[in-house]
C-alpha cells in the first residue's frame, strides 16, 4: 500500500506553499501602506502572481498524473469528507487568487511585464467598475483562502500529533510515515 505523496506533489505542495503565504502576507501588508516600498512590492506581487498561476496549472496537471496514497480506512466519513472539501477548495482559491489579480490589473489597462520573459496582455479593456469588483473578489477570496488555510493546518497537525497515523509524514520531504499501515 502506497505511505507517501509522490516527490512532485510533495514539491509542489511546498513550493507553492511558501510562494501563496508570501503573497498573501505580501497582498494584506502592501495595502495597508503608501510607503515608499509599496511600488516595488506591488510590482514583485503581480510578477510573482503570474508565477503562481503557471505554478497551480502545472500542479493540477501534475496532481492528473499522481497517485495520492488513501486517507486512513479509520477516519470517520464526516472527517473524509472535510478533508477532501478543503482540498478542492483550496484548488479553487489557488486558482481564483492569480485570475481575480490579472483581471483586476487588467481592468485598470495595464499588461503585466514577466521578468521581460513575456508579457501578459490586459484583457477586455478598461472599466473602473469591472476594477472596482475585481479588487473587492481579490481581497474576499484572499479572506475565504486564510479561513482554509488554518482548517487545513489544523487538520494536517490533528493527524500529526493527535492521531498519529502518518498523514502529516506522508506530505513532508523526506518525512517518515511509516506509522500508516
Ligand atoms: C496566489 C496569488 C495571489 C495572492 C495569494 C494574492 C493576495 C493578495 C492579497 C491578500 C491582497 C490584499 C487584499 C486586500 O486586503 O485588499 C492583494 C492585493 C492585490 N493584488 Fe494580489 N494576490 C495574488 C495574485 C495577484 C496577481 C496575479 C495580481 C496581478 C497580476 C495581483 C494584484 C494585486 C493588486 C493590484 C492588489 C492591490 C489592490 C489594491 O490596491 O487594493 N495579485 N493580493
Amino acid at each position: 500500500m502506497q505511505h507517501s505523496y509522490p516527490i512532485s506533489m510533495r514539491v509542489f505542495h511546498w513550493a507553492m506553499a511558501a510562494l501563496i503565504l508570501s503573497m498573501l502576507f505580501a497582498g494584506l501588508t502592501m495595502v495597508q501602506t503608501l510607503a515608499p516600498w509599496h511600488t516595488p512590492i506591488l510590482a514583485a506581487h503581480k510578477v510573482f502572481g503570474v508565477l503562481a498561476l503557471i505554478g497551480v496549472i502545472a500542479r493540477l496537471l501534475n496532481r492528473l498524473r499522481s497517485k495520492a496514497p488513501a486517507l486512513p480506512a479509520d477516519l470517520p466519513a464526516t472527517q473524509v469528507f472535510a478533508a477532501k472539501a478543503t482540498q478542492v477548495l483550496l484548488y479553487a482559491a489557488m486558482l481564483l487568487m492569480p485570475i481575480s489579480g490579472y483581471l483586476m490589473v487588467s481592468a485598470s489597462g495595464q499588461a503585466i511585464d514577466v521578468f521581460g520573459w513575456f508579457y501578459l496582455p490586459a484583457l477586455g479593456g478598461e472599466s473602473l467598475t469591472r476594477f472596482a469588483l475585481l479588487r473587492e473578489m481579490h481581497a474576499y477570496v484572499a479572506y475565504g483562502f486564510i479561513l482554509l488555510l488554518l482548517m487545513h493546518i489544523g487538520g494536517a497537525l490533528y493527524h500529526g500529533w493527535v492521531r498519529q497515523d502518518g498523514v502529516l509524514g506522508s506530505m513532508l520531504l523526506g518525512g517518515k510515515n511509516s506509522e500508516r499501515d
